[in-house]
């Protein structure tokens, strides 16, 4: 597509398909002209999620809550996870085999997130059961299946809705040392979020951060399993692992594409004329294989450098959470290669990918 259509427009899905890097960067970077706020398009409200925003008030509410991100904030979480990390190896330990994301790679993200955010460790189940019922990805095929799998969401939205609020009650009451609270007290220029901004603000942490973070372990430790060589190169230099982390996520990049940007007037690009209105999805991971920006973009070459992939976006709305993304990933690899001394799939494996176009994943990674 690179080469042929690198702009592409698809009637069925009524939207335009941007393949190259230089396009997918100009289309992420310039926000006046690729707007995240369908709404806006059409003169109505404004977003209430952060990932929907447009400035002025995507500038504000990402000043707040950046300050329950800050960088300090998030090193200081890395003994926890590492503690995290080794308690789910320890127990998967013995087992021999594995399916890597329900025993490790699935739990890790929902734990870390919900001790941030302190949520009482007896609901931890809840909470990881209401998590993967909002990521899970209906086979668009089977509209019975897609309508029922589309209420079940919203009903789950709501009843994760309830719970955050009563949990953001107590911290009114009963202020912690937590993520919540932090939320609840951050103010830029004497506002504050709102309780529906605060609402819609933690599902989105769950909804961005969960899955993608388990699928950049799991695809990381995929390609370990294709080419072994980079277990071996790996064991004798773990200083290779925050490059080996960045390679993952331009190799296989856990979030393929990024399907919302509406152009608020009309604009060429790539040698198409796109119309004021008209969707398009920037395809990330497309962009992460262009031979252009990448020399032997195929390969999985874990000292590369410069690698200025476009795993978490780039410019205004680049992902909020990819320094903790980072650490965990970077904290997961470097347990996983020390303790597990030959990393194989189980024999007569055939992976199974999941349906969404947006995610690129495997259904299970069993090793
Ligand atoms: C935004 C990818 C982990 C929270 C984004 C975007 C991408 C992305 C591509 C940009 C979306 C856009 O431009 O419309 C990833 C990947 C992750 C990851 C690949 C893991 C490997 C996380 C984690 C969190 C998080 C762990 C939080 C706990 C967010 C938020 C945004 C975002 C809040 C919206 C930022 C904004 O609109 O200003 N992420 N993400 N993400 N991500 Fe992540």
């Amino acid at each position: 597509m690179r080469e042929t259509s690198p702009v592409r427009y698809d009637s069925d899905r009524d939207t335009w398909d941007v393949f190259r890097y230089e396009d997918v960067y100009r289309v992420l970077s310039d926000h006046t002209t690729f707007s995240s706020n369908r709404n806006a398009i059409q003169n109505r409200e404004d977003s209430a999620s952060l990932i929907g925003m447009d400035p002025p008030q995507h500038t504000k509410f990402r000043n707040i809550v950046n300050r329950a991100f800050t960088p300090k904030r998030v090193a200081d979480l890395a003994p926890r996870i590492e503690e995290i990390t080794h308690e789910l190896l320890d127990e998967a330990a013995g087992k021999g085999a594995i399916d890597l994301i329900e025993a490790f790679a699935g739990p890790l993200p929902v734990i870390v997130i919900a001790e941030i955010l302190g949520i009482p460790r007896e609901d931890r189940h809840l909470f990881k059961e209401w998590s993967d019922k909002l990521v899970e990805s209906p086979d668009v095929q089977q509209a019975d299946a897609y309508q029922a799998s589309m209420m079940e969401k919203a009903r789950v939205a709501q009843e994760l809705g309830a719970y955050f609020k009563k949990q953001l009650d107590a911290r009114r009451v009963n202020p912690g040392d937590d993520l919540l609270t932090v939320l609840l007290d951050a103010e830029v220029e004497g506002e504050r979020l709102n309780e529906g901004q605060l609402l819609s603000f933690c599902l989105l942490l769950l909804v961005a951060g969960n899955e993608t973070t388990t699928n950049l372990i799991t695809n990381a430790v995929r390609a370990f399993t294709e080419q072994p060589e980079l277990q071996t190169q790996l064991r004798k230099n773990p200083d290779l692992i925050p490059g080996a982390v960045e390679e993952a996520l331009r190799y296989y990049s856990p979030v393929a594409a990024i399907p919302s940007r509406f152009a608020t007037t009309d604009v060429e690009l790539g040698g198409q004329m796109i119309k004021k209105g008209d969707q398009v999805v920037a395809w990330v991971a497309s962009a992460n294989r262009d031979e252009d920006k990448f020399p032997d973009a195929d390969r999985f070459i874990v000292n590369r450098n410069p690698n200025a992939h476009l795993a978490f976006g780039w410019g205004i709305h680049f992902c909020l959470g990819a320094p903790l993304a980072r650490l965990e990933g970077q904290i997961a690899l470097q347990a996983i290669i020390e303790r597990l001394p030959n990393i194989k799939l189980q024999a007569d494996t055939e992976l199974q990918p999941v349906t969404s176009t947006l995610v690129y994943a495997v259904k299970a990674l069993p090793i």
